[in-house]
């Protein structure tokens, strides 16, 4: 999704810019564009498609420029075009701005201005907030504040509904930007005589030693030496400076041909990460400091809800199988964005729980504060060290996944639902598991990098079924108990790095509809690791192939399957508890090979974006 970065120091901040816009390629955009500062005006460049683009266009401007603004833009309001690519220019040429987010009530700003003489060249509710900062500036009531510049925006920004994350220029004010945020994130980098700014710390990556991240509502003015933060109603705001930990966000592709493949590999030691000294040997139980709960706290809980998207909500699906099995408490599972306006109830003793990758994807956040605001304990497991999401709840579990560049997300689930089965058998040991099945549980997750290790050992096997069937337009994904979610998962990564239309779906279900759907041009990939039910997903199985379509499974049961499925993918025997988590492996590599062989941009598949930040 949209990306910004910004930069004001003593160095040439075009080549700075446009380092920081290749960093935030990995989010998913459609144009790019910079603004800067030369001689007393702005000078501004746009180009659609990549950021090379960009690159190229300024690469033979030699006037160097200490200050400027950066962006990628995800169109929102208005089609992919130059023109509406960032920076906004307001239309008395005395501001520049890039936007993330969206202005809801941008008609009738713009209305108000067009009455007022303002014009505008572009589609986007953007340049509207851009010439409201003009507007205020310009009817302003005192000369006498130095704070002019972010006395301006920080009027505009009162008349503003909706989201935003912006940066600002202004050539009266050479040696400052001016930037905001409201649902959108932005994050101040600290260097030695310089300061940045971007949606994103890895839009600075190794250039800040340490990042200031505004909270909702806040705006700072930023000078290379300096930078002070007030409200959005003009309250002085202390703020924290922290450290910046460069290791997480290591961005290397070491030896991969894609961040995607690179980090499905990573996951035995995401996993590790997400397990160490998290479990107690001793006491056969897991160890959650992070959840800042009392365990007489954790006892009254009698229900718990989950509110994710996308990849994420399928780890809450998978979660509401682990913890309802082994915790025995009942487990809601709900899309952030509709539990946002659904108004659902939720019972007093509810744990609420958010699951989020970046930390920043707004349904969820907005989902989380819904929760808040009446009244809920709200708990969160992010990968994104610092994200907003892991500020503002009232505890939760850093995944240590470390970043996830690739925009279909693989070790960031499996990770997840490592950390919901510490939680479910965190809980069940306070209730009624037993040591010893407890002592099951750890020595499975003390095994899981191993187990998930084997099951990438197929590859090469997955690669050769994957160029197999890469042509099909059509796929069913088929599961049961915790390899439903498992089934969703693998449909929704085909979807989205391959184009290919695929349904996950219970496989007993199947039969009460999708069936119809099945023929020799629509294969079905099946999950097979529950020996309690393992005759069950043959006779699925059987009724496939009885309609003549063709059968890949990734099963630890090769011998059941022999004769009926075309493909067999032989996944190790593991502890029922890790399941899922091992059966997801192979969908992740089946859809990135199938992808490859497509001939998609894997890491950046058409309108996807990595972290969602807008409705
Ligand atoms: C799918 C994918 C998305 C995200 C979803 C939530 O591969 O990446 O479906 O899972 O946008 O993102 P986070 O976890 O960052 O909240």
């Amino acid at each position: 999704m949209c990306g910004i970065t910004g930069y004001v120091g003593l160095k040439n901040a075009s080549p700075i810019l446009i380092e920081g816009l290749h960093k935030l390629e990995y989010r998913g955009y459609d144009s790019a564009g910079l603004a800067l500062l030369k001689d007393g005006k702005i000078s501004v460049c746009k180009r659609t498609g990549r950021v090379a683009n960009l690159e190229a266009a300024v690469a033979g401007d030699n006037a160097k420029s200490t200050i400027g603004i950066s962006h990628t833009r995800w169109a929102t309001h208005g089609g992919v075009s130059d023109v509406n690519a960032h920076p906004h220019v307001s239309s008395d040429g005395l501001f520049a701005m890039v936007h993330n987010g969206i202005i809801e009530n941008f008609r009738g700003i713009k209305t108000f201005l067009e009455e007022r003489g303002y014009t505008f060249k572009s589609q986007t509710d953007s340049e509207a907030l851009v010439n409201l900062i003009a507007y205020h500036f310009k009817n302003r009531t005192s000369d006498s504040d130095e704070n002019r510049f972010l006395e301006a925006v920080r009027k505009a920004l009162r008349h503003v509904e909706g989201t935003y994350g912006i940066a600002v220029l202004c050539p009266l004010f050479p040696g400052t930007i001016v930037a905001a945020r409201k649902g959108s994130p932005l994050i101040i980098g600290i260097g030695k005589n310089e300061r940045m700014v971007s949606s994103d710390v890895l839009g600075f990556a190794g250039r800040a030693q340490s990042v200031i991240y505004l909270d909702d509502n806040q705006v700072a003015s930023i000078s290379a030496d300096e930078c002070d933060i007030v409200s959005v109603s003009n309250v002085p705001v202390d703020f924290e400076v922290k450290d910046v930990d460069w290791a997480l966000e290591n961005d290397d592709l070491g030896g991969f041909k894609h961040y995607m493949q690179k980090e499905i590999f990573e996951q035995p030691s995401a996993l590790e990460n997400a397990i160490r000294g998290r479990i107690s040997d001793d006491e056969s139980t897991a160890k959650l400091d992070g959840l800042n709960m009392t365990p007489s706290e954790l006892r009254q809980v009698d229900r718990i809800m989950f509110c994710a998207c996308g990849t994420a909500l399928h780890a809450c699906k998978t979660a509401e199988y682990l913890i309802e099995k082994y915790a025995r408490i009942p487990v809601e599972v709900e899309y952030a964005s509709e539990f946002r306006y659904r108004n659902s109830p939720i019972d007093k003793n509810t744990l609420f729980f958010v699951l989020s990758q970046s930390g920043e994807t707004l349904d969820t956040l907005e989902a989380m504060r819904e929760a808040r605001r009446k009244g809920y304990k709200t708990l969160a497991i992010t990968n994104a060290v610092g994200s907003t999401i892991s500020r503002e709840s009232d505890g939760g579990l850093y995944q240590y996944a470390g970043k996830e560049i690739g925009v279909a997300s693989t070790k960031a689930f499996t990770s997840q639902v490592a950390i919901c089965l510490m939680m479910a058998l965190k809980i069940a040991r306070m209730r009624d598991m037993s040591f010893s099945e407890g002592r099951a549980i750890v020595e499975a997750l003390k095994e899981l990098p191993r187990s998930v290790a084997e099951a990438l050992k197929q590859a090469p096997l997955i690669e050769k079924i994957a160029k197999k069937y890469a042509s099909y337009e059509k796929f069913l994904f088929l599961g049961r108990l915790d390899e439903y979610p498992v089934a969703l998962e693998g449909a929704l990564k085909l979807k989205e790095i391959s184009y290919i239309y695929a349904e996950g779906y219970p496989a007993a279900e199947m039969k009460h509809g999708t069936i119809a759907l099945v023929c020799k041009e629509c294969p079905s990939f099946l999950f097979a690791n529950s020996d309690e039910i393992m005759s069950k997903v043959v006779s699925s199985a059987q009724e496939i192939k009885a309609r003549g379509g063709s059968i890949i499974v990734a099963t630890h049961d090769p011998k059941a399957f022999e004769g009926l499925a075309d493909d067999i993918i032989p996944l190790p025997k593991v502890h029922d508890a890790v399941r899922p988590i091992v059966s997801v492996v192979p969908a992740q590599l089946f859809a990135y090979y199938v992808a490859v062989e497509r001939g998609c941009d894997v890491d950046k598949p058409r309108n996807l974006a990595k972290a969602v930040t807008v409705e």
